[in-house]
């Protein structure tokens, strides 16, 4: 009989008849003459329970089945006697594919995502993992088919690149010349050779695609990335990794307004998506113990998906910051006009004073990349963040300079070399128009709406500093 999934079953309400189910137990208790086995197989949140009668053959050995071992078990469907009425099986056939004994690292019933995070091979197999997993895969899902809808091409962007494209010097050098760095060529001063490299350059793994996004909006109007970014900041905190998913939106003809809307309805779509095809995956994380979820976190996500964000400049915002009494709220960094945000003073906009996302723009110019548009204040950049409670920032994006001359001024201001982004610069000498874009961040995004406080648990294999296993 061919296998048929827990989801289907539940789905289509099947009973009255014979099938078969395949997975990994999640537990075996023993009564009299009877074993009940839980059975999850991945395709849902829920597991099936299965009545196995003593009378088959092999009873003694299913009785004496651990958590995580994998069978595959034929039986008839049947309503079952328990308060909640749902489908049990009554199994005919108890097949034992593969046994685990009690070296099997997941054996307490309930394991902290801490100690999870060491068994990232075997974590799938939780609850908790397999709920955080089938909600990162509908929010990737609900992103193409946001962007799609609304008439944006998919783009894939290269991964090695040769560009700093952010400025902050936060780049894994991508080389052949390492294999043997005692033989690698150098240049008279001493350094790596990076001519004799590869590439026959230094190149890097990519900190963003917006660079090569930008070029094809310029021709296809709307493009979205949707791909893999490497940072190497030394930041070892909840909320940065190493390799990390971003999506980046890249709009012709658009200006920072427009971007701000276009944002603002993703970040209410991935949360309405995910409030219908996750709903119980969802339900089940937030009654986590160790969830920063708060108690009535689907009524603030379904808040957050009806309400208007807020928009404030940076100067409003650090206006209200200055006005906080330090007897109520005492910031760690201080604040004065020019300095950046911290992730204390976004979450407090986010979290306390406006209890919503918060989208900031028009930050000071110093601290946002070369690329972004130049206000006519001189001091400032048509950029914006996004801010949410829990978390802080989830999105960074601008509206683009698309004046050649300033932008050449701006990249002189700041010392960078004009010539690896002749290309780049070429986009504003050839039908140059107004466009703008941002990114956000796909696990920040997570971590948002599942209430999960690591974002080293809403990726599957989380990569940062001083980490690499699996
Ligand atoms: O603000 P960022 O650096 O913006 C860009 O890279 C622009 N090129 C985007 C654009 O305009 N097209 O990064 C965007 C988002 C952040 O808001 C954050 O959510 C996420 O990417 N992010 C990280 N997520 C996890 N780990 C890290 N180390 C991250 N760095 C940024
Ligand atoms: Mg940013």
């Amino acid at each position: 009989m061919s296998r048929i999934a827990i989801k289907n079953i539940i789905l289509e309400n099947i009973m009255g008849t014979e099938a078969t189910v395949k997975g990994w137990v999640r537990s075996v208790r023993n009564s009299k003459k009877f074993s009940f086995i839980v059975l999850n197989d991945g395709s849902c949140q829920d597991s099936l329970q299965i009545i196995v009668d003593d009378v088959l053959s092999n009873y003694s050995e299913v009785a004496s089945l651990l958590t995580g071992s994998s069978v595959a078990i034929s039986g008839n469907l049947v309503l079952g006697g328990g308060k909640n009425q749902s489908i049990e099986m009554q199994a005919t056939k108890v097949e034992i594919l593969g046994k685990v004994d009690e070296s099997y690292p997941l054996q307490k019933k309930s394991t902290s995502l801490e100690f999870l995070r060491d068994q990232a091979h075997l974590r799938i197999r939780t609850n908790t993992f397999s709920a955080i997993m089938r909600v990162r895969h509908h929010l990737a899902m609900a992103t193409h088919e946001f962007f799609s809808k609304k008439g944006f091409f998919y783009l894939n962007s290269p991964i090695i690149s040769s560009v700093d494209a952010e400025g902050a010097g936060e780049m894994f050098t991508v080389s052949t010349l390492a294999s043997d760095i005692s033989k690698a060529p150098k240049t008279k001063s001493g350094n790596l050779d990076f001519s004799r490299d590869y590439f026959g350059k230094e190149t890097f793994l990519a900190v963003t695609g917006q660079l090569e996004g930008e070029c094809y909006a310029m021709g296809l109007g709307s493009v979205y990335t949707f791909g893999p970014t490497f940072r190497s900041e030394n930041s070892n905190t909840t909320r940065h990794l190493s390799e990390f998913w971003m999506i980046e939106p890249e709009v012709a003809f658009a200006d920072l307004n427009e971007i701000a809307s276009l944002a603002t309805d993703y970040i209410k779509f991935l949360i309405s998506y995910a409030l219908t095809h996750a709903e119980k995956e969802l339900n089940f994380l937030f009654s986590r113990e160790d969830s920063t979820a708060v108690k009535n976190h689907m009524e603030i996500l379904k808040h957050v998906r009806d309400a208007e964000f807020v928009r404030v400049t940076y100067t409003d915002a650090l206006e209200i910051l200055s006005k906080v009494d330090p007897n109520v709220k005492k910031f760690e960094y201080p604040t004065s006009w020019g300095s950046e945000l911290q992730t204390e003073h976004e979450r407090y906009l986010a979290e306390e004073h406006f209890k919503l996302p918060v989208i900031v723009t028009d930050y000071p110019k110093q601290f946002k990349a070369f690329y972004m548009k130049q206000n006519d204040d001189g001091k400032t950049v048509r950029a914006m963040d996004i801010l949410v409670p829990g978390i802080g920032e989830i999105i960074g994006g601008s509206q683009r300079e698309d004046n050649l001359e300033k932008l050449i001024n701006r990249m002189d201001e700041l010392g960078m070399n004009q010539e690896p982004l002749w290309w780049y610069l070429d986009l504003r000498r050839y039908g140059s128009v107004p466009h703008a874009g941002f990114g956000l961040g796909f696990e920040r995004a997570l971590m948002y709406i599942t209430g999960v406080n690591n974002i080293r648990d809403v990726i599957p294999f989380p990569r940062t500093p001083k980490n690499c296993d699996f």
